[in-house]
């Protein structure tokens, strides 16, 4: 058995990778597909990608090969946004954003005061984003500093690259989730020492959103991004009308919600705005202007009756807004990059705007990658590049099946199929750093030594 360590692995299948956006390259030359392709990962990154007849031999004797003749091989899925003390929460009924956080978020997040509980959560969490091909998300923890430290151990054991950080809340929440401008600051500071670039964990700067937070603690999440310049700051962003109006008259002085976040500082290239829905003319131009994420979030923003997002305005300017995708679970529905990129087609729709499945397959994998400026690590399927891999079966389903045989070989319509009708059962296989990390789907095929 060869060590584990430069043990080469290999995945064969059809291989799909993002060389640029769609919308911008042209649907043509934004992608690399190769019909029997092979991924070659070592140590924990893609070593080549290429035709699999002249690959295969290359390998070291010793080497694995997982087949996967009709599977999908594409970089692993990426989500911009979601909560892991919120699996509970998933499928609370009748309320919108408020009243769900005071009803339902407040008294569960309550409990990841046990970090026994906490641990037990991350567990199940990323047991559940791995099984539906999620290999990199960026999670907001609860005001528990534990909390955090239970998330990025349980990541740390499985290898898998997260952006995590403590939520920071000083009013308008349960006293047992409240901490202080100071405390919040020196909490996230040591943790941020403790994880941000330890491994594959970084660290997320994480006031909740303006709302639960004093002028004194924005401002002192302000200065922790300015003294660590490599974090993210991760927050919410007009994402409800009854939200707004009452931040709004928290911080009078404020032209706009966006405006906030703007005097403290927390805008910039790492910073990730959940929703950003009902935005002024002013705030989309602070936004660009600062190159400010906007993440959309259409399962939680149907699911909690928020409103409708806007890709058109945000994108078709001469200065673009940065755009990423996610599932905002638990206001978002489902941990599924296809679930929600099929609801973010539908949103879409009701806009009146197109959005190709190029486009989407592009938004879970390269385009999230380069929203959380690691374009150069993860998304995409290149030497060099972490191997973090999902294997997709457009056939998972008696309905996938079947409406896949009455299909060509057209990869965009093939594309499109899979993300309105399939989920996690269409995730055939999910790979951490080079590692199979979800148990084998019936696609797969260990040969112990490679096809010759
Ligand atoms: N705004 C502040 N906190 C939250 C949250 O947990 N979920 C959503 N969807 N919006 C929020
Ligand atoms: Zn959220």
């Amino acid at each position: 058995m060869a060590d584990e360590a430069v043990a080469t692995t290999a995945v064969r299948g059809r291989v799909l990778t993002f060389t640029g956006d769609p919308a911008l390259a042209g649907a043509d030359r934004s992608y690399r597909y190769i019909p029997d392709g092979l991924v070659v990962m070592q140590g924990g990154l893609i070593r080549a990608v290429g035709d699999a007849a002249a690959l295969l031999r290359t390998l070291p004797p010793g080497s694995t090969v997982d087949h996967h003749p009709a599977g999908l091989v594409m970089a692993g899925f990426i989500d911009t946004h979601i909560h892991y003390p919120q699996t509970r929460v998933i499928g609370s009924y009748g309320a919108q954003l408020l009243e769900w956080l005071q009803r339902y978020t407040f008294p569960e997040e309550e409990r990841l005061h046990d970090p026994d509980r906490a641990a037990g959560t991350a567990r199940f969490f990323l047991d559940e984003l791995l099984r539906n091909g999620t290999t990199t998300a960026a999670v907001y923890c609860t005001v528990h500093p534990a909390s955090v430290e239970a998330f990025f151990a349980e990541s740390e054991r499985r290898g898998t690259r997260m952006i995590a950080g403590k939520v920071l809340m000083d009013r308008n929440a349960p006293p047992d989730l409240l901490d202080t401008a100071a405390q919040g600051y020196h909490e996230s500071e040591a943790l941020l020492h403790r994880w941000h670039g330890r491994g594959r964990q970084l660290y997320a700067i994480t006031p909740r959103f303006a709302f639960t937070s004093t002028d004194a603690q924005l401002e002192a999440a302000g200065a922790l991004a300015r003294a660590h310049p490599t974090a993210y700051v991760q927050t919410h962003l007009s994402e409800n009308h009854a939200e707004i109006a009452a931040t709004k008259a928290l911080f009078p002085w404020a032209r706009s919600y966006t405006a906030v976040y703007e005097r403290y500082g927390l805008l910039g290239p790492r910073s990730l705005f959940g929703h950003c829905i009902h935005l002024d003319e002013d705030e989309v131009e602070l936004l660009a202007g600062s190159g400010s994420v906007a993440v959309f979030c259409p399962t939680s923003n149907l699911f909690l009756g928020s409103g409708l997002f806007d890709l058109a305005r945000l994108r078709g300017r001469a200065a673009p807004v940065r755009v990423a995708l996610a599932t905002d679970v638990g206001g978002g529905t489902s941990y599924s990059m296809l679930r929600t990129a099929a609801e973010a087609y539908k949103v879409l729709q009701l806009r009146r705007q197109s959005w190709p499945a190029l486009d989407a397959f592009y938004a879970i994998t390269r385009g999230n990658a380069e929203a959380l400026g690691l374009g150069n690590q993860i998304g995409s399927l290149e030497p060099g590049h972490e191997a973090d891999l999902v294997v997709l079966d457009s056939r998972a389903t008696p309905a996938m099946a079947h409406r896949r045989a009455g299909m060509g070989e057209d990869l965009s319509e093939e594309l499109f199929a899979l993300l309105t009708l399939g989920d996690d059962r269409a995730v055939a296989a999910t790979y951490v750093g080079g590692r199979l990390a979800t148990p084998a789907g019936a696609a797969r095929v260990r040969e112990a030594e490679p096809a010759r």
